[in-house]
């Protein structure tokens, strides 16, 4: 239900599928869903991949030549980056929820701000370790 309560800002209780689009979700709501979400990316897909990567680079000399090959591909980088920023938005958003539970920044403006450090930190960490793993350095 939506309503123009208590001033001219729309409040959203129980948001109707029709009604997403006008739905700002404020950046709490995007760390908390992008952390279940970068969660279950690094239990689905992280952990089959590496183990796979990790045994294809100890089984042998030829699967080490295949592991380097896969390695080296455009597209299992682009895999890879995307786990690096799933393990990283986790991890800040993990320690700042850890904060939260012992009651640290849960006032309404430290949530916000501390949300905002968590998704600014993790996309510049991503960008670092994009411009590592294309090779700019
Ligand atoms: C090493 C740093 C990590 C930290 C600090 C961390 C922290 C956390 C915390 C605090 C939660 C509970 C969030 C809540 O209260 O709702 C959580 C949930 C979860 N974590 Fe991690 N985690 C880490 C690594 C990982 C890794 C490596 C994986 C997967 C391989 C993972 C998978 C998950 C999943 C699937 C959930 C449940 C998410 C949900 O249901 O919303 N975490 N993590």
């Amino acid at each position: 239900m939506s309503g123009l309560e208590g001033g001219a800002r729309p409040r959203f209780r129980n948001i109707d599928v029709s009604q997403l689009s006008q739905y700002r979700l404020p950046a709490p709501g995007l760390v908390s869903i992008l952390h279940r979400i970068s969660g279950a990316m690094l239990f689905l897909l992280g952990i089959p991949f590496l183990l796979y990567l990790f045994q294809e680079s100890l089984t042998s000399e030829l699967s080490y030549q295949n592991f380097q090959q896969i390695a080296s591909h455009w597209f299992a980088k682009l895999v890879l980056l995307g786990l690096i920023w799933s393990f990283i938005h986790h991890f800040c958003a993990g320690i700042r929820f850890l904060l939260l539970d012992v009651h640290i920044g849960v006032e309404k403006e430290q949530a916000r701000a501390g949300a905002k450090i968590v998704l600014g930190a993790s996309v510049f960490l991503t960008l670092v370790a994009a411009l590592k793993l294309f090779g700019a350095f």
